[in-house]
């Protein structure tokens, strides 16, 4: 088995699921790590056996002969990373959302057809054995014709510090930031729901009308350096190819909930529920004789290869990578709605994303 050599950028919270993952695959090594911060990419090289540190991502694209390149920096710095990594002829594996823009993201997606190497991001969820057996129920039309859905990601850790205390530390104070890049609650987690949502409906959207809100949350609503601008919750009411109409809600104040998705899919001719993340993998179904008496019965569903594992396979030519920069680009092009929506106070097409999902 050829040896593949990985480069992780960006060496933050998330960095350390890369490293834990890839180090632990046999004949994969992470060979160098790279993060602004010199100190904190130090200390990470040290705890994960990684052989070089660099504060520069030129000297260690120099430095070294890679297969591929893992993104894990906040959203703004994906596109340049990515694109630099792409134009090395590296494989990359992007951190969601694919970018902070609309237009950065579309310059990803074709720098990634331009490059022709494997490229993925990092839809954590699709792990879910639960979302994977619904979306085979809706593939074979158990459910008839889909009719609506409710899709929700409840999070809320800006009520309860059991991710660490949001008002000091940087990794939680740069999502509340427009101008340290990011959109909210919309890219950090709507980014996953909606995925969550086209992957189990198997359908685009092709309509919606969002609304945000950005609570108040600090004196002036900034803390130091960072203005606290970015939004909190987010409900979209949206329509899918086949005329379903639904509604998709997030919140990082979501209090009772960790980190939740669910997604509920209702059909003519029954309905599935799908919950995945801190309190485990469920699905429930109400279908045939079922839908006259509203009983619903759990199925049990086995877990699909993680992100990491889907990677590692793409590079050793065993499948392809999916999802990749272009169906996060589709998503991107829904965050961009959702944002136009919100501003104009309407409803707004986006027919133009729809494509096979
Ligand atoms: N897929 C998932 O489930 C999931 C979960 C958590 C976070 N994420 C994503 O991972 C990314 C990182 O999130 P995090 O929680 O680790 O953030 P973090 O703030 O903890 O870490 C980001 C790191 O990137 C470094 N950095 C900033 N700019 C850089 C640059 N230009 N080059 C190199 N390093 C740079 C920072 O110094 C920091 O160490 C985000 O895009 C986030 O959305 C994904």
């Amino acid at each position: 088995m050829r040896s593949l050599k990985l480069l992780l950028i960006g060496t933050g919270r998330m960095a350390h699921t890369h490293a834990q993952r890839f180090q632990s695959m046999p004949g994969v090594s992470v060979v160098a790590a790279v993060d602004v911060c010199r100190e904190r990419v130090q200390q990470f090289c040290a705890t994960h056996d990684i052989a070089h540190a660099y504060t520069d991502l030129a000297a260690a694209l120099a430095a070294h002969t890679l297969d591929a390149a893992c993104v894990v920096t906040p959203d703004s710095a994906h596109a340049p990373s990515s694109i630099r990594c792409l134009q090395e002829g590296l494989a990359v594996l992007c951190e969601k959302p694919l970018s902070d823009t609309l237009e950065s993201s579309q310059a990803m997606v074709a720098e990634a057809e331009i490059a022709g190497v494997l490229n993925m991001v990092n839809f954590t969820y699709r792990i879910s054995g639960a979302l994977h057996q619904a979306r085979e129920w809706i593939d074979q039309g158990r459910l008839g014709t889909l009719r609506h859905f409710e899709a929700s990601y409840r999070q809320s850790w800006l009520c309860s510090p059991y991710w660490g205390e949001w008002t000091t530390e940087d990794a939680w104070l740069w999502r509340l930031s427009t101008a340290h890049g990011s959109t909210g609650v919309l890219g950090d987690i709507g980014i996953h729901i909606l995925d969550f949502l086209i992957a189990g409906a198997g359908q685009g959207i092709t309509g919606l009308h969002c609304r945000l809100q950005t609570f108040d949350k600090a004196p002036g609503n900034r803390i130091g350096e960072y203005d606290l601008d970015a939004n909190d919750s987010c409900i979209i009411n949206a329509q899918l190819e086949n005329g379903a109409l639904g509604v998709v809600h997030m919140s990082r104040y979501q209090t009772g909930y960790m980190n939740d998705l669910c997604l509920s899919l209702h059909g003519t001719r029954g309905a599935l529920r799908v919950s995945t993340g801190q309190k485990g993998d469920r699905l429930s179904a109400c279908l045939g004789e079922d839908i006259h008496t509203q009983t619903w019965r759990e199925i049990s569903c086995s877990a699909q290869p993680d992100t990491f594992e889907r990677f590692i396979s793409g590079l050793r030519g065993n499948g392809c990578g999916s999802p990749d920069f272009a169906h996060a680009g589709d998503l991107q092009l829904y965050l961009s709605r959702c944002s136009e929506s919100h501003e104009l106070g309407r409803w707004l097409d986006c027919s133009s994303a729809a494509r096979e999902f």
